[in-house]
Parts: C-alpha cells; sequence; structure tokens
C-alpha cells in the first residue's frame, strides 16, 4: 500500500526567511567561545540564527554548516550569505557527520553544536506535518529525499504493540495504550493521512481538563521521533562528535525532553571518565526566565558541554 503521494516528497516551494528564534543564543556563544579562524560545526544549523551570530563573534571563523533537511539548509544559505566562503553547507544527518567531513577537519574543529529537534520553520509549514495545529500530510520526515517512511506509512504498518511502545517510550505518553488501540481500529475503515484526523483521534482518546498540554503533543512527539530515529541519530552524535575536536574544542548540545538530555548526560559523563574530556555545565543550563516568557518553545531547553582537554593525547577519530 503506498500512502505518500508524490507532492509529499517534494518542497513545498521556494524556502522564505527563517522564523526560528534560536534558543540559549548568549549562553551557547559562552560556552562555545568561538575564537576569530576557528574552525566550527553547526550539525543543526536549521535556520541558522546561532551560525550567524557564530560567525559575527569571531572574525575570520569558519563554520560548517550541516542540516538533513534540505529546505533548511536552504534558509540557512540565505541567511548566511553574507559570510560569503566561511561557510560550507552540507546536507547530512548526524550518523553521517565524521564521514562527510574532510579528513584535515577531523579532530581540528574548534566547536560543534547540535540544537537538537525540530525547527519552528519546520513546525510552521503545515505541508511538512509535523504540527498537531496545522492540517496537514502526516509526513514527519526531516529528509524526504531520503526517508522513504512517512508517520502516515509507518501508523498503516506498525504492530498495535509497537505504536504503543513508541507511544509510552518517545511520548512518555500514559494513555498509549488506549491511542494505539484507537489508531488500528481506526485504520481498519480507512488511511490515518492528515495530520488533523490524527490530532482529532488522540484529543478523542485522552479525557479533557487532565493536562495542560494538547492531548496530541507526546503522542506527535513520539511518532517525530520514531519516523526519523532521532534517539538512534543522536546516539551516533555523540558516539562521533567527541573525536572530532581539536584540543580544547567543545561540543555544546540542547535538549528539549529528558530522552535526550538523558543520553547526553551519559555520554557526555562517559567521555570525561578519560583523561581527553572535561564536562562544561556538569548540571546543563536552562533557559533565563526572561528567554522562557518570550519563547515558549526554549522552556524544556537544556545546554550541556563537553570540552576536549587541550593538553589532551591523541584522540583517535
Ligand atoms: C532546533 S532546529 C535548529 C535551529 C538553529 N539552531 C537556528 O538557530 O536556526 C534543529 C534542526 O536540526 C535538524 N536536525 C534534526 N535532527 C538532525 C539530524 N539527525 N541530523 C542533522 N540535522 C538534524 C533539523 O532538520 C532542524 O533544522
Amino acid at each position: 500500500m503506498i500512502l505518500v503521494s508524490r507532492d509529499l516528497s517534494r518542497p513545498s516551494g521556494p524556502v522564505g526567511p527563517s522564523c526560528h528564534e534560536p534558543v540559549m543564543l548568549r549562553e551557547v556563544l559562552d560556552l562555545l567561545a568561538p575564537r576569530p579562524g576557528g574552525l566550527y560545526v553547526d550539525a543543526t544549523v536549521g535556520g541558522g540564527g546561532h551560525a550567524a551570530a557564530l560567525l559575527e563573534e569571531a572574525e575570520g571563523a569558519r563554520l560548517i554548516a550541516v542540516d538533513r533537511d534540505a529546505q533548511a539548509l536552504e534558509r540557512a544559505r540565505l541567511r548566511l550569505a553574507p559570510f560569503g566562503d566561511r561557510v560550507r553547507f552540507l546536507h547530512a544527518p548526524f550518523s553521517a557527520l565524521a564521514g562527510v567531513l574532510g579528513p584535515d577537519e577531523r579532530g581540528r574543529v574548534d566547536g560543534i553544536l547540535a540544537d537538537l529537534g525540530v525547527s519552528s520553520d519546520q513546525l510552521e509549514d503545515r505541508a511538512r506535518g509535523f504540527s498537531f495545529q496545522k492540517d496537514g500530510p502526516l509526513d514527519m520526515r526531516m529528509d524526504p529525499s531520503r526517508q522513504k517512511t512517512s508517520a502516515a506509512v509507518l501508523l498503516a504498518s506498525a504492530s498495535e504493540d509497537q505504536i504503543e511502545s513508541w507511544l509510552r517510550e518517545y511520548g512518555e505518553e500514559r494513555f498509549a495504550r488506549r491511542i494505539a488501540r484507537a489508531i488500528v481500529d481506526a485504520r481498519r475503515v480507512g488511511p490515518l493521512l492528515r495530520t488533523s484526523q490524527l490530532a482529532d483521534l488522540v484529543s478523542r482518546c485522552v479525557p479533557r481538563g487532565r493536562q495542560s498540554i494538547h492531548p496530541a503533543t507526546r503522542t506527535f512527539q513520539a511518532l517525530r521521533i520514531a519516523v526519523n530515529g532521532e534517539l538512534d541519530e543522536l546516539d551516533a552524535l555523540l558516539a562521533s562528535a567527541p573525536r572530532l575536536l581539536a584540543p580544547g574544542g567543545v561540543l555544546a548540545v540542547l535538549s528539549f525532553h529528558s530522552l535526550e538530555d538523558r543520553r547526553v548526560k551519559l555520554a557526555f559523563r562517559n567521555e570525561a571518565r578519560s583523561q581527553d574530556y572535561e564536562l562544561l555545565l556538569p548540571r546543563g543550563a536552562v533557559p533565563s526566565r526572561a528567554e522562557q516568557a518570550r519563547n515558549p518553545r526554549a522552556r524544556s531547553a537544556r545546554l550541556r558541554g563537553l570540552r576536549r582537554r587541550p593538553e589532551g593525547g591523541e584522540v583517535r577519530p
């Protein structure tokens, strides 16, 4: 059964400027402390907000701007055009990052940023199917050019147990069993192809007034994580990125839910057991109250850092 219509894998038109507000911008820059002429990797360039600020702060610094979403890269190209050949763009997921950097770059990077999850640009574009607030195709792929399985295909083919376990594990959804059952019942009648169909179905399963967030929030988060293999991707990044750093280089990761932050915390602690790395912000930093009030997306953010010790010996790539 093919549920992906052709227009799901096409960009939804020319990209406009980014509407994404970079989270904890000052804190990220303070952590990376970019130096003039340094080499940096933004592994999640998105709309280019963090990247532009980094390039402005450090004269002559070079940036490798990476994203697995081709539309995000287009937006970043617009935003970062004033920095000319100081920026190189790479369309790649975390799991390919080490492989797409040149041999002369691996082990020589002064700072790497990963600002996890989806951007406001992706959420706002109804054609991408990330948002329960906007009706669109139930897609959710960050890279439709390389990922074959949209959320609609996943829901059409997964078992009830599998759906329940995604909802429980990735969405921490208390009503996982009920929602999984309703999805399987609904698909016997007809395929779930639109975000609004899924949002309505979930709303009918979750008792009213029990949650402060929209009832479909956790289900959409869980499905997005499953569609994009986000936790495997994060694990791949946490395994490879420390080895890309130059002595004194910093890896900064901004996470947005406890599943991500737990992985970052454990991976960083593990690295810091060796003599080559040290923890920065051991407890993680959170956004100021002012930022949380201004930008609701920032509310769940936590920033952590890992530094390759300047005096550390050779780190095997
Ligand atoms: C929160 S946004 C980054 C926003 C950016 N820092 C800014 O200031 O505009 C996250 C970006 O990471 C990208 N992304 C998520 N997972 C990825 C992965 N595994 N590999 C590469 N890019 C990824 C998404 O496509 C999205 O554009």
